[in-house]
């Protein structure tokens, strides 16, 4: 046991690191050659000769020459923190593969993963500091409230951090340095530049230094930023995005602990670890496989405070027997409702930790059994303040069963629409509901590893903690079904009626924004306590509800949609007017103009955002839907 104690806090302190799809960041090519010629052939050769090196290096240059004129020069770089050769085999080899498409017959390329970089070109560039080609991205970044503190941080972080990479290695060694500073009492940005290791420590620092002057140019106040050199790089972000122990400069682990005396903890093996952990790593290496068989024979839930990272397959896995005696056997008793995707059951381990199981119908179009686990992993690594955690899986003959944390209340829509129970949500915890659930959405979308779209958005899925904290659930199922993730397999609609964007209902395309649209009806309904798909019967006239809604709006009386129960309570009418001007944003007929996740969020918190008067909303009617190609 206290071995695989110790095991967990060296993978979550990176010491061991489990692998991750390698992400792409950029490309850039220049020069076209004629097809099927030499120079191709030649190109190939050097693709398969760097992605097989990169099994032995982490950085490595050569050269394939048949006639002069048709020499192609290339190398790539693994990025200065990753330990894992396996890591960075699979990025340069998703590199080699990915640079035939973005750059096809193209002389000169450079294509950049957050894991590694590759380069090739017609001449020889080894050893020289080439400032062509460069780009920056700003994908997902935010504009920082505090943008003079910020970028000052930002700007001595990374000169300290160009500093050290420069001086960090002789010719031929890795010139990497990461470093962290505080920028407010709650914000750190973490910072990583580094040059190909074949530059002079002097050439380093003035490709490093050329980046930073571009800084304020492209890229003052965002909070996310990628610069790109062919010979050198530099990153930053609000949030750890390299592995710890390796960089030169220490720093906290990436732990968000629940409790203060377990933070200590962490933070003092992060300090002392280091030092001891080169010693014990030989001897953590044969406890951490036997851990793992042993894992596989008595399954343990893994505790809240655990780093994301270290979340394996073998972790996650459990056996049925253990979920057939928490559940009664799936008695109907324990049954907690039915979901899109299969029943829910309640559970209560031996250890008292209670559980949510979610018993997958069978489908003809899921995927193979290490299809699936792979996918279980990724999800489990989403945790989010406003997501239901995943906790883990059971696999045994068809059955297939996912585990999650058992959330106390039950669904917004238990809430929202029942008479009796709209006045135990007053308008400052409907508030506090659409901005958790904006949240949970907006790090689906956008700040976590993979993009998800969560397609079955409505109140259902939006469970309810002790402090009425919004959980999205469900999310990410889709892909545990589906192989394509733009266009929908039709004999699976994964959707609600009412809360589906009028593309998605009619013609199956879905979209971040088709989340959007079923978010923004949420809103409407969580405002108005009334459910949009039985509007018509309570209301006599013929407009739908979301029509309803943008006529009061248009009136200059939009707080007139506000649920009857709270009239009598306090709330504010200005802050109402903003969410019901909000979801009719989202409501949008064309995904274009439905704003994105990360403006909704910004809308919703800062109420000096001017807001864009929102087009009538989208309207179709079940008969579109029956005769629509998609159904
Ligand atoms: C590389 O290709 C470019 C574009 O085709 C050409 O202008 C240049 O002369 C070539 N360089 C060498 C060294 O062959
Ligand atoms: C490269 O090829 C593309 C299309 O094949 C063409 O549009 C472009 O002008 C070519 N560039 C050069 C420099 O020859
Ligand atoms: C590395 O690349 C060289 C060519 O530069 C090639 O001959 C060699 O086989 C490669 N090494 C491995 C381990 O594949
Ligand atoms: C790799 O680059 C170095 C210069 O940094 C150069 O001397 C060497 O010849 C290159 N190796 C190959 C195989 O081209
Ligand atoms: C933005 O700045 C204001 C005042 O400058 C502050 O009250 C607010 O908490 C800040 N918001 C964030 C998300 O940092
Ligand atoms: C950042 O702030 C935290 C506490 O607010 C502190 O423990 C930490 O040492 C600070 N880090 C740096 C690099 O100043
Ligand atoms: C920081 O922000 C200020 C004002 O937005 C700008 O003038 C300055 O150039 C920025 N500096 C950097 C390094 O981005």
């Amino acid at each position: 046991m206290p071995c695989v104690i110790l095991v967990t806090f060296l993978i979550s302190l990176g010491l061991l690191h489990i692998e991750a799809a390698p992400t792409y960041v950029h490309s850039r090519c220049t020069g076209n050659f004629t097809q099927n010629s030499l120079y191709q052939s030649n190109l190939n050769l050097l693709l398969s000769s760097l992605s097989s090196n990169a099994t032995t290096h982490f950085f490595y240059n050569t050269t394939v020459a048949a006639a002069t004129s048709d020499t192609v020069y290339g190398l790539f770089l693994c990025r200065g923190d990753i330990d894992d050769a396996g890591v960075c085999q699979a990025c340069v080899a998703a590199a080699a593969e990915k640079v035939l498409k973005k750059c096809p017959r193209q002389k000169e390329a450079i294509i950049w993963y957050e894991e590694c970089m590759l380069r090739y070109a017609n001449r020889s560039f080894f050893g020289v500091m080439d400032k062509d080609l460069n780009d920056y991205v700003l994908e997902n970044a935010n504009l920082v409230n505090d943008s003079d503190r910020f970028n000052e941080t930002v700007a001595e972080t990374v000169k300290e951090a160009a500093t050290a990479a420069a001086a960090a290695g002789g010719s031929g060694e890795k010139k990497f340095a990461t470093k962290e500073a505080n920028f407010s009492e709650f914000h750190t940005v973490y910072s990583l530049v580094e040059c190909t290791p074949d530059l002079s420590s002097m050439d380093c620092r003035r490709c490093l230094d050329t980046a930073i002057a571009e800084l304020p140019n492209c890229c003052s106040g965002k909070d996310r930023v990628t610069y790109l050199y062919p010979s050198c790089y530099l990153r930053y972000d609000k949030s750890r995005f390299y592995n710890q122990i390796v960089a030169p400069t220490p720093s906290p682990p990436q732990i968000i602990p629940k409790e203060k005396s377990k933070s200590s903890t962490l933070k003092t093996v992060a300090i002392v670890v280091p030092t001891a952990a080169i010693a014990v790593l030989f001897l953590i290496f044969g406890c951490y496989c036997f851990a793992i068989r042993r894992a596989k024979n008595k399954y343990k839930f893994m505790n809240e405070d655990i780093a994301v990272d270290i979340i394996t397959i073998e972790s996650l896995q459990c056996d049925l027997a253990t979920i057939e005696a928490a559940t009664n056997n799936f008695s109907l008793n324990n049954k907690l409702g039915q979901g899109g995707f299969g029943e829910v059951y309640k559970g209560i381990l031996s250890n008292g930790q209670e559980i949510a199981v979610k018993r997958l119908v069978r489908s003809s179009a899921e995927k193979g059994v290490d299809e699936f686990k792979n996918e279980v992993v990724l999800l489990a690594k989403l945790q989010h303040k406003n997501l239901v955690r995943l906790l883990g899986f059971c696999l045994a003959g068809e059955e297939k069963l996912l585990v999650y944390e058992f959330v106390l209340n039950k669904s917004l829509d238990y809430f929202i629409y029942d008479p009796r129970k709209q006045g135990d949500l007053s308008w400052s915890t409907r508030h506090k509901i659409i901005v958790g659930i904006a949240k949970g959405i907006l790090y689906l979308h956008e700040d976590s590893r993979l993009r998800i779209i969560h397609r079955d958005l409505k109140p259902g899925n939006i469970l309810l903690d002790a402090d009425y904290e919004p959980k999205i659930s469900d999310f990410g199922l889709a892909r545990l079904f589906e192989v394509d993730q733009t266009r929908a397999d039709t004999s699976r609609v994964a959707g609600t009626l009412g809360y589906m964007s009028p593309e998605y209902a009619l013609h199956g395309r879905f979209s971040l924004k088709s989340d959007v649209y079923s978010f923004g009806v949420i809103i409407l309904e969580i405002i108005s306590g009334k459910r949009n798909t039985s509007f018509y019967q309570s209301h006599h006239d013929t407009e739908d509800f979301l029509s309803y809604a943008w006529k009061l709006w248009k009136d200059g009386t939009p707080w007139k949609l506000l649920d009857q129960k709270l009239i009598a309570s306090s709330y504010s009418e200005i802050e109402v007017a903003r969410c019901v001007h909000i979801g009719l944003l989202c409501v949008q007929e064309d995904p274009e103009n439905r704003p994105k996740t990360a403006t909704i969020v910004l809308m919703l918190n800062t109420s000096s955002i001017p807001l864009p008067p929102p087009q009538r909303p989208a309207y179709y009617s079940r008969t579109e839907i029956d005769k629509s190609e998609w159904s």
